[in-house]
């Protein structure tokens, strides 16, 4: 029987698996990062479905970062991140349930949001209660449509839920909760590669 991400991510941490992902992501979340933090000043900062923190200390570092916060369903990878950074906030919960306290100026994410049955709800959830007036959401995706060389991970996963959707669907989403300056982009293309499907939007 497959298990739910959480269940299997938890396990990838006893298996180290989680320093894996920093490495295949990093290239891709660099691009990320460095274009949504490029016109800020003193701006705080969420990493939805942070894995061990390792983007949460990577932006914490930065000199214009006032708050970073991660969050993550799986107890270990929480766990993991708590142990390696005592100065940054990590949570243990629920995208879709945890509202943070504070609204922020930018939610990243990478590789999480096609983990939800309806992604939609998520990107609903954060544009409405996550973000402030005029704030970023950035996502990254190696799970989608034209991404055909990715299409064989549920089976290869024993993932339970893994949502396959095409650039323009994922853009569609972003439209419909509200996003404004909505854009796309592939990180990394190469052959048999689509490359990472990086897509932002402003509330
Ligand atoms: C592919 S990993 C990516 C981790 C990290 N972003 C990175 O790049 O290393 C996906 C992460 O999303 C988390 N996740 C998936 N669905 C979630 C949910 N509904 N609520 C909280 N975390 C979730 C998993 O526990 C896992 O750590």
């Amino acid at each position: 029987m497959k298990k739910t991400p959480i269940e299997v991510f938890g396990e990838w941490v006893s298996m180290g698996k989680d320093e894996g992902m920093e490495k295949n992501h990093e290239e891709s979340v660099e691009n990320m990062v460095s274009f949504a933090t490029k016109d800020l000043t003193n701006f705080s900062f969420i990493d939805a479905g942070c894995g061990n923190g390792w983007v949460v200390r990577s932006v914490a570092s930065l000199p214009n970062c006032i708050q970073a916060t991660g969050i993550d369903g799986a107890l270990k990878m929480i766990q993991k991140a708590k142990k390696l950074d005592l100065k940054n906030n990590y949570i243990c919960n629920d995208l879709l349930f945890w509202k943070p306290k504070n609204k922020v100026d930018l939610v990243h994410s990478m590789e999480v949001f096609y983990y939800l049955k309806e992604p939609q709800k998520l990107i609903q959830h954060v544009f409405s209660n996550w973000l402030k007036e005029g704030a970023r959401l950035i996502i990254g995706l190696d799970f989608y449509s034209e991404n055909i060389s990715s299409h064989s991970w549920p089976e290869e996963c024993g993932i339970s839920i893994m949502s396959l959707f095409s650039e323009s669907e994922w853009k569609t989403f972003f439209l419909k909760v509200g996003f404004k300056e909505v854009s796309s982009w592939h990180s990394g293309a190469k052959k048999n590669w689509a490359g990472t499907l990086i897509i932002t939007g402003i509330k």
